[in-house]
């Protein structure tokens, strides 16, 4: 099984090499992408510094801040061209703990298409986050789950593990989310071609060095297109019918 694991950053300088450490450490066998988008900070230089040092570590190097989602779709196209069988969402700043992506990857050789890295599933905790952030994550999932029909407990996680052929089999190109409502967008995409979906718990560690790239408009965007998502999905549903 190759792997690779993918870290979007914007502004990470000081946490991505110790993230990039962890998980060199934890899962040695999972090559590494970096995918930077000219942050100001010099993350880039950095993680080329990096790649120097060790043939198992790459970077993309993007011209500039053009969101999560759009990071993550141009670091799938270039796992997917070069043969992985796994690919890895992952954030910079330490609060997917590498050591727990073990857990991750078990599950594809039982038969998972698609795992998650949930909070809000037995056993999965959120460490050092105010109230307010936790309420938002717990009702934009279950907004999101009622609204789009999904069972999954944590629909915007960012901790995943996809299987090659679970990325081929959905029209990359037609993903349209920038923000966090990307991972809304990828769940549903997945969930409607009738994929397996794993939810692991995990220890979501609130990072302690930068800032969160969180914004009220990233909300906003992910709430108006799970509303335009669900609605659409109805209706098809309901002219079907006809
Ligand atoms: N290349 C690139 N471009 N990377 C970005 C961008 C961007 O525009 N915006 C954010 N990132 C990177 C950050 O540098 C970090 O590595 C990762 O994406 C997550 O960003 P954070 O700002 O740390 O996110 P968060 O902690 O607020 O949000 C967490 O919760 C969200 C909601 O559940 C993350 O786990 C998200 O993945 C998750 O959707
Ligand atoms: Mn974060």
């Amino acid at each position: 099984m190759r792997v690779v694991t993918i870290i979007p950053t914007y502004n990470e300088l000081e946490s991505l090499p110790i993230t990039v450490a962890r998980l060199r450490a934890s899962v040695p066998d999972s090559d590494v992408l970096v995918v930077d988008d000219n942050s100001p900070d010099g993350t880039g230089d950095l993680a080329d510094r990096l790649a120097s040092e060790d043939p198992q570590i790459h970077v993309l190097h993007r011209a500039g801040k053009a969101g999560l989602g759009a990071a993550y779709l141009a670091g799938f196209r270039w796992g997917l061209g070069r043969g992985y069988d796994v690919l890895v969402e992952m954030d910079a700043d330490g609060s997917h703990r590498p050591e727990q992506l073990p857990l991750l990857l078990a599950e594809i050789p039982r038969g998972a298409d698609l795992v998650i890295g949930s909070r809000w599933v037995k056993g999965g905790s959120v460490v050092n986050w105010p109230l307010h952030r936790k309420l938002i994550s717990m009702a934009g999932s279950t907004y999101s789950r009622l609204m789009l029909g999904i069972r999954v407990r944590d629909i915007t996680a960012g901790y995943r593990a996809f299987k090659r052929e679970t990325l081929e089999a959905l029209d990359l190109d037609a993903v349209e989310s920038v923000g966090y409502g990307f991972q809304v967008d990828m769940t549903f995409r997945v969930a409607k071609l009738r994929k397996r979906i794993v939810e692991v718990p995990i220890t979501f560690v609130e990072r302690e060095l930068g800032v969160s790239k969180m914004s009220g408009n990233i909300v906003v965007e992910a709430m108006v297109n799970v509303t335009r998502w669900g609605l659409k999905a109805r209706w098809e549903k309901l002219t079907a019918r006809w």
